[in-house]
């Protein structure tokens, strides 16, 4: 089936053949970008607007080399030197980049419904939209770089992930990770948990996810762990007694993956050092984060690349 999306908003809008077909690019881009080479040219003649309305390291510096190692002519769009803050609308903002001929529109925003929001407005908006983080909402190319890590660790294009168990740890609520990570990992075949305080689990009956509530039980449990931040920034009020007790429940040890080798460990990133995870996990064999990272370069020209050549194929 070839790649048909017109945006990549949702991770529950991706079908098995659609990940694995983002997958099959980005392990073809992982080798180009481990190669000597620096430069391709498959977004030629193709525009990208970075439009990020909040903070970012990863996912703006790795969208912005993904797209540049694909040639693509980019624009850096920093909504705190914008208009934006003389108080111009969000499809005014956006109808205004599109007329200079913007072919994606990679966008982080702080409202959960601002992507679907652009989407529905059909016939104005005429970029290919692609959420880089929309509030507590989705994230879902950092759901398919978590996805495509544990992949080549533990999957293949025939069992996908079938068997392998997946444990995201902590702050659920506020994760735009946890609602994009746990559908594309469903979707791949992966039994899918969550461990964290009550205060911090939103309604789980529509996931069929099982749930842990000490970290001693999900690490038992799970082949991977990936470990979210404690989001502060996005809660009204106290939602955790204090620290202390977070990190004696929740917090991944050195001791885990002491008694437990082969527990791999992920983490989106910020990481905040002494409280989701001691420094030692963070820094320790086990610990796949940079993988992320780098990974996370390859499957966002995967994403850029199969949007244009669809743009492409629609005209
Ligand atoms: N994982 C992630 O989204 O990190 P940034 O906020 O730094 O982009």
């Amino acid at each position: 089936m070839p790649f048909s999306h017109y945006h990549i908003i949702s991770a529950r809008d991706l079908s098995a053949d659609d990940i694995l077909a983002i997958f099959d690019r980005s392990h073809e881009y992982l080798s180009f970008l481990r190669s000597s080479d620096r430069k391709r040219h498959d977004l030629n003649g193709v525009s990208v607007v970075l439009a990020f309305f909040e903070n970012s390291t990863r996912t703006r510096v790795s969208f912005e080399l993904a797209a540049k190692r694909l040639s693509a002519e980019v624009t850096v769009f920093q909504a705190a030197s914008s208009s934006v803050a003389k108080g111009e609308t969000l499809l005014d903002t956006v109808l205004n980049i599109e007329t200079m001929k913007v072919d994606i529109l990679v966008m982080r925003h702080h409202h959960s419904g601002a992507h679907e929001f652009l989407a529905l407005r059909k016939g104005r908006v005429q970029s290919s939209l692609v959420n880089a983080g929309a509030g507590q909402h989705e994230h879902p190319t950092q759901g398919l770089l978590d996805a495509f890590t544990l992949f080549q660790k533990f999957g293949s294009p025939t069992s996908m992930l079938r068997g392998m168990r997946y444990c995201l740890v902590g702050d659920i609520l506020h994760s735009r990770v946890a609602r994009s990570s746990i559908p594309i990992f469903q979707t791949l075949g992966a039994e899918v948990a969550v461990c964290g305080p009550g205060t911090l689990m939103p309604n789980l009956e529509a996931f069929g996810v099982r749930i842990f509530s000490h970290i001693d039980e999900a690490v038992e449990w799970a082949d991977a762990l990936n470990v979210l931040r404690i989001q502060h920034e996005r809660m009204q009020v106290g939602l955790i007694p204090s620290l202390r007790e977070y990190v004696q429940y929740f917090g991944v040890k050195h001791y885990h993956i002491q008694r437990k080798p082969s527990l791999a460990i992920l983490h989106p990133g910020p990481i905040n050092r002494g409280i989701e995870l001691e420094a030692e996990v963070a820094d320790a064999a086990q610990s796949l984060i940079l993988s992320q990272v780098e990974r996370g370069v390859a499957v966002r020209m995967a994403v850029l690349a199969l949007l244009a050549e669809a743009r492409k194929s629609s005209m």
